[in-house]
């Protein structure tokens, strides 16, 4: 079976790039990583993708951000936010709909939007944690693929946090990401 196509999103360091790219070479893997795009020339990401040979495009401007991308997606089934620093539009969205997920650093619905470890280090919450979740118009608010608790300790500060969440993220990200994958080839058959 041809396993499906996948677009990675990414502005900056691309550790969960990384661990997707990683599970895709797993040979049960239902889907394989065609292509990186950045909207950051600078994203550490792309080091990542350029060392595994995934082809990598990054677009300076906004400006049409959505149109310009769009041409290169051609043959992408699914496309996974890494990270990916910027809000995408309305049209966009609704398009690939059930096909766009992203990757939020805490236990949604708590903590949406920037900076969500420092906000449950700043709320003194017990825990926090890491959502994927299909990406709708609202910002962090579609429905929940997987999600993992993260307990957070006195001693914790937003570093400590980040570094604990980034570990479960990238564990529970390939996972959701087979799961879409799954759904999508039984609604196809
Ligand atoms: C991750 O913690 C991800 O959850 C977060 O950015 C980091 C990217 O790290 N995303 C968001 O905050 C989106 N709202 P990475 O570039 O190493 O994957």
């Amino acid at each position: 079976m041809k396993k499906l196509q996948v677009a990675v999103f990414i502005s900056g360091r691309g550790s969960n790039l990384e661990s997707l790219i990683q599970s895709s070479f797993k040979k049960q893997s239902l889907v394989e990583v065609q292509l990186v795009i950045s909207n950051n020339s600078k994203a550490k990401g792309l080091v990542i993708a350029k060392k595994n040979k995934i082809p990598a495009i990054h677009f300076i401007s906004r400006k049409n951000f959505e149109t310009k991308v769009s041409q290169y997606l051609q043959n992408i089934d699914i496309i996974c936010l890494a990270g990916f620093m910027q809000v995408l539009g309305t049209k966009f969205v609704r398009n690939w709909r059930l096909r766009l997920i992203n990757v939020h650093p805490s236990y949604l619905p708590a903590f949406k939007g920037l900076n969500a470890q420092d906000q449950a280090i700043k709320a003194k919450a017990s825990y926090s944690g890491c959502s994927v979740h299909y990406v709708t118009s609202k910002i962090d608010s579609g429905q929940i693929i997987l999600q993992k608790k993260v307990k957070i300790l006195k001693k914790d500060n937003t570093e400590s946090l980040s570094k604990k969440i980034l570990i479960e993220e990238h564990k529970i990200y390939p996972r959701a990401l087979q799961m879409v994958a799954k759904r999508l080839i039984v609604k196809k058959k």
